[in-house]
């Protein structure tokens, strides 16, 4: 029952549910999360272990700039003001959330499947919300550039619209691999007045994409920013990335509540570098709420078959910070594959090892079939295509949901599947 069909004594009673809640702390190995966001990161950028700064000296200068200019802005009441209107009257923000009434009935157990609809956020995914962010700072320190790798083209998307916004020069370094897997987002980038530069080493995917980009950086940081599409990098990209995309854990919580009068049992989300996850999870890591991370398993659990890092990996820097990552048997990152090029990296954010370590989030795998399969459903059965990547949470979110007997649960749609609609079709037919 939403809260304008409410009488007196049920508004009483939402309002007693709601302050209880507002007093409960979670803790979790003697970490408080009543006052988490103001312990983590610490000032070096480090979640426990996790994070921190890997770089030459030179970038670390530029790094320094970014990270005073953040936490100067981020204060700003013009900057938060602005950042606001923009979320507001061009990315058509808040987002809904849906519920998944036929799909939840077709599951039986009594248990309830909602989204939050990232899928509707203007350019079709969650990317944007930490992009207008980073181009809005980029403005603000003088640059006339953003650098961006991408795997799946919505990061590269994202941020060739925040680029158009504000009128600066946008290249974005992309595997020859995905160029071809998720050509309708190319053409995006490229009408919307971008460079993309096809990267040919290696596996030619995300992790050889970010590789380019921060050698193009290294030559261009006077003039330009990499904005990096996740809550990874060195610091401070995990923490302002995951303050930027808040906003959706924060809209989530309250939409949840007037809906429902409860909060979800369960929040899941997939988790590529982590940025839609740390997202959704900010709002519900003080409530007593089970929440999952999903990560591609692929085809096996063979090194090179998956790219589930979080569930296989070891302790390891790349790309200028300390998480969990998939190492080959030199102690390099390992070569990895997912169905969804979003998903396909060797490493996740410092802030998910942290959370993992500590057993706040639990992460989880999904195999590609079964991420295909939940593609379809959520499609056929509620009108929904999601993006590849999301179909990995809306998969998990079905089976816990078979498990789980009663309660409801909230998946993240982190974006829409117009991007894979080819791939599939190439990949699987028409089932
Ligand atoms: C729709 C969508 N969801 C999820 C992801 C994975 O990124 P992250 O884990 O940072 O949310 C991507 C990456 O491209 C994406 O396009």
């Amino acid at each position: 029952m939403r809260r304008k069909d409410m009488n007196v004594t049920d508004k009483r009673q939402l309002a007693n549910n709601i302050q209880n809640l507002e007093d409960d702390t979670m803790m979790y190995n003697n970490i408080d999360f009543d006052t988490y966001f103001k312990n983590y990161p610490d000032e070096k950028g480090y979640f426990g272990k996790y994070g921190g700064s890997y770089i030459p000296p030179e970038l670390q200068t530029a790094m320094n700039e970014i990270s005073e200019a953040y936490q100067t802005i981020c204060k700003s009441r013009k900057f938060i003001s602005e950042l606001r209107r923009i979320r507001k009257e061009f990315q058509g923000r808040p987002t809904p959330i849906s519920h998944l009434a036929r799909l939840s009935d077709k599951i039986g157990t009594g248990v309830q499947l909602y989204v939050k609809r990232e899928d509707l956020n203007h350019t079709g995914a969650h990317k944007l919300n930490h992009c207008m962010g980073e181009v809005l700072l980029a403005k603000y320190m003088g640059k006339k550039k953003v650098i961006a790798e991408t795997g799946a083209g919505q990061h590269g998307v994202a941020l060739a619209t925040a680029a158009a916004y504000f009128g600066l020069e946008c290249d974005i370094y992309m595997g020859a691999v995905d160029i071809k897997k998720q050509a309708p987002n190319v053409a995006r980038m490229k009408i919307l007045g971008a460079r993309v530069i096809e990267v040919t080493d290696g596996l030619q995917t995300l992790k050889e994409a970010v590789d380019a980009a921060f050698m193009a950086y290294c030559k261009e940081y006077k003039d330009a920013i990499y904005c990096i599409g996740s809550v990874v990098g060195p610091h401070p990209f995990p923490m302002m990335v995951r303050d930027f995309q808040s906003v959706v854990g924060i809209e989530a919580r309250e939409q949840f509540l007037d809906m429902t009068g409860e909060l979800p049992d369960a929040v899941v989300a997939c988790v590529g570098g982590g940025s839609n996850a740390m997202g959704v999870f900010s709002g519900f890591l003080n409530d007593p709420v089970d929440i999952y991370g999903v990560e591609p398993l692929g085809r096996g659990t063979a090194l090179g078959d998956h790219a589930a890092s979080l569930t296989y990996g070891e302790e390891g820097v790349m790309h200028g910070f300390n998480s969990i990552m998939l190492k080959d048997q030199k102690g390099e990152p390992a070569p990895v594959y997912s169905v969804a090029s979003g998903l396909d990296y060797p490493s996740s954010g410092p802030e998910h090892a942290f959370l993992h370590d500590l057993g706040r989030v639990k992460y989880d795998v999904v195999t590609d079939d079964e991420t295909i399969d939940a593609f379809f459903e959520l499609s056929r059965m509620e009108g929904i295509i999601p993006a590849i990547e999301s179909s990995h949470a809306v998969a998990y979110g079905m089976k816990l949901a078979k498990q789980m007997g009663k309660g409801s649960i909230l998946i993240n749609l982190s974006g829409r599947g117009d991007k894979d609609m080819d791939y599939i079709i190439e990949k699987c037919g028409i089932k």
